[in-house]
């Protein structure tokens, strides 16, 4: 890693693995932090244990990561070490159960260059009977930290992101979704930090898109102990002789400087994972909703083109039978009504424009009245002899059968293949409810959830290998299915539904805490925030914009020509500085509820600061006042930028004016 250390050791009984030390580079040279050095009276050794990873038999107390046993027999799984292997970044380490046959692999991969470390577990029967997996996490973490200061990200549709605090004295923390989606309500995402320092910090991100769960205790023997893992929707997973079973991956990093160091560490990972927005994209959604038709998609095309965007999106709308929210989806066949003169006809006209065409699907959904549905009433997910639920009129394609699978495949191929589209947006706006598949057997040898997200991530992977020229947004009503694997498969990811700028800087704070510039779709539009309305310049929201992949959702044909002319002004400077924007080093300065909200862009020869005035105007000059200054970090104090020194930009800070204008872009070139 590149200036972190990761030590895991076997103690001389070798029953389990511990972790000796999680931190800086040289951590290590010492005796380890997290050894228990007291007695554990009335529980076991596991228990008062930094264990890496320990079945509930070995462990029954303080929490264990692996619930395991066969089929009506008991839930506590023993095992011993077995062997090890090791490369210059990876480790494996294997337990054996002789009773029951279960064979436990755990995982270690560090990824170069960056601070993180990828977890993850592979369980095999090698015995006789069906071994019945109750918890099943991809790893365990030990945080030498014993009063914790927990960060994570809460939300519900529209208002994703939001990052939140918890101190945790004692006792258990647990965030998860029950969704089949990462969910709107949590980030598979938590940082931990010691309560009164915002100093080390330790990260965890899962890596999966469907049911999750993630959990942080205080231990007995005081340390903060952090499980991360899937979910399953049956409540338990059959593992059938011979069979073996991966779990996710979780990416766990460290950071000296706190949360904000912590936000660097998790966007150069993404930097590895997503080549990021590419382009400056149009989506007609916020101005036309479902009333899509050639004229006037053309209409904003135009509008588009001239304002300096290179890429077309039509959303939701554009294919039979959807009008509204009731109908439609399934039948992925462009409406002749919409585009009289053929749908391929209605894209050489946008590309004609010189702008690359993109489009939305939905292709996990169905629609009640769809041709779909009445073909193939057996693909969705649905309980036999109950009505099924709707959630936005909608219901879900069971993905996980090799059918369905096939179907979507072969439709997104098929649209891919027919039509010169540079741009797909998957969306996803209905979780799964009653899942089962009638007359499957028993529902644990399923795992729906875990068959749903993998033919999810296969598909996404199949898009990438067969149509690398196609950018992929990842979307789910908004911010429901942002995670690493999906972030891993493609493009950019939409954040929220809710475009508002007040609120939407909220949203984005608590994104780039998890998540790269480079991956975060903000689009500028004309919607009134949901929480905020306050009105906020269209110089506002292209900043706000700018601070990620930067997108235009407004009904431009509405804009005046002295808009559509500042509008593109702005365009043309984020193509000047997106390339630096995306790679840059990352501060956040303040907080979206300070009156003055600022990020800033580190790069060796140039520092770029977006800022934001969220309150009041002070008064200034009209009354007696200084400027608002920025407190810079990670300068040179020797060097200059721009006209200041480092020095003065690091303590005096960069003066801002809010006199005329409410957002602002300052470059500074270093000499
Ligand atoms: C939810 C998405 O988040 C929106 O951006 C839009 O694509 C709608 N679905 C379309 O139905």
């Amino acid at each position: 890693m590149a200036s972190t250390t990761y030590t895991v050791g076997l103690p001389e009984h070798r029953r389990w693995a511990e972790l000796l030390s999680w931190g800086p580079a040289g951590i290590e040279d010492g005796p380890s932090p997290l050894v228990n050095v007291g007695r554990t009276p009335y529980l076991t050794e596991a228990d008062g244990a930094p264990v890496e990873y320990a079945p509930f038999g070995l462990r029954p107390f303080s929490g264990a990561d692996l619930v395991a046993g066969p089929v009506g027999a008991a839930r506590e799984s023993w095992w011993s070490f077995d062997s090890a292997s090791s490369t210059d970044t990876s480790l494996r380490l294997t337990f054996g159960d002789e009773l029951t046959g279960l064979r436990t692999d755990l995982y270690y991969e560090v990824v170069a260059g960056t601070d993180v470390l990828l977890r993850w577990t592979e369980l095999t029967n090698t015995g006789s009977a069906p071994i019945r997996l109750e918890r099943f996490d991809s790893a365990g973490f030990c945080v030498p930290v014993e009063h914790a200061r927990l960060s994570f990200l809460i939300g519900r549709w529209a208002q994703e992101f939001q990052l939140r605090h918890v101190e945790l004295p004692a006792g258990r923390f647990e965030i998860g979704s029950r969704q089949g989606v990462a969910g709107h309500g949590y980030s598979p995402w938590l940082a931990v930090q010691d309560a009164f320092d915002d100093g080390p910090t330790w990260g965890f991100s899962l890596a999966w898109p469907g049911s999750w769960r993630i959990d942080a205790d205080i231990e007995l023997s005081g340390t903060c102990r952090v499980r991360v893992g899937r979910q399953p929707h049956e409540s338990a997973v059959l593992l059938e002789p011979g069979a073996s079973f991966e779990t996710p991956q979780v990416a766990a990093a460290y950071s000296a400087e706190g949360l904000g160091g912590l936000a660097r560490v998790w966007h150069s990972y993404e930097h590895k994972l997503s080549p990021g927005g590419r382009r400056v994209l149009y989506n007609s959604w916020e101005a036309t909703e479902f009333a899509v038709d050639a004229a006037g998609q053309l209409e904003l095309a135009k509008v588009a083109a001239e304002v300096g965007a290179e890429l077309f999106v039509v959303d939701d709308g554009w294919f039979v039978g959807r009008n509204d929210d009731t109908g439609g989806l399934g039948d992925w066949t462009p409406d002749p009504a919409k585009f009289p003169n053929g749908f391929g006809a209605f894209i050489e006209d946008v590309r004609a424009l010189g702008l690359e065409f993109g489009l939305w699907v939905e292709p996990e959904a169905v629609s009640p009245k769809s041709r779909l549905y009445a073909e193939h009433p057996d693909w969705v997910y649905h309980l036999d002899g109950r009505p099924p639920t709707l959630i936005r009129n909608q219901l879900l394609l069971d993905l996980g059968r090799e059918d369905v699978h096939d179907f979507v495949l072969s439709t997104l191929d098929g649209l891919l293949t027919e039509y010169p589209i540079r741009y797909l947006k998957w969306d996803m706006n209905r979780p799964p409810t009653e899942r089962g598949r009638p007359g499957a057997g028993d529902p644990e040898s399923l795992d729906l959830d875990g068959a749903h997200a993998r033919n999810y991530l296969r598909i996404l992977d199949h898009l990438r290998a067969a149509h690398p020229d196609v950018a992929i947004e990842g979307c789910a009503g908004g911010g429901a299915r942002v995670e690493l694997a999906t972030i891993a498969r493609t493009d950019v990811v939409w954040p929220s539904d809710n475009t508002g700028p007040l609120d939407r800087l909220a949203i984005q704070y608590g994104f780039l805490h998890a998540h790269a510039p480079h991956v975060m779709s903000s689009w500028v539009t004309d919607a009134a925030g949901l929480f905020d309305p306050r009105p906020r310049s269209l110089r506002f929201r292209f900043v706000l914009a700018m601070a990620g992949a930067l997108g235009i959702g407004a009904d431009i044909r509405s804009w005046t020509p002295t808009q559509r002319s500042e509008a593109a002004g702005y365009v043309a400077q984020y193509k000047e500085l997106r390339e630096f924007l995306h790679s840059a080093a990352v501060t956040m300065i303040g907080t979206p509820t300070d009156p003055t909200f600022a990020l800033q862009y580190t790069g060796p020869d140039q520092v770029v600061v977006l800022a934001w005035n969220t309150g009041p105007l002070d008064g200034t000059p009209a009354l007696s006042g200084r400027s608002t200054r920025l407190r810079l970090s990670g300068l040179d104090p020797a060097a200059r930028y721009g006209s200041y020194g480092g020095a003065h930009l690091m303590s005096a800070g960069l003066p801002v004016s809010w006199e005329s204008v409410d957002a602002d872009v300052i470059v500074l070139e270093r000499s």
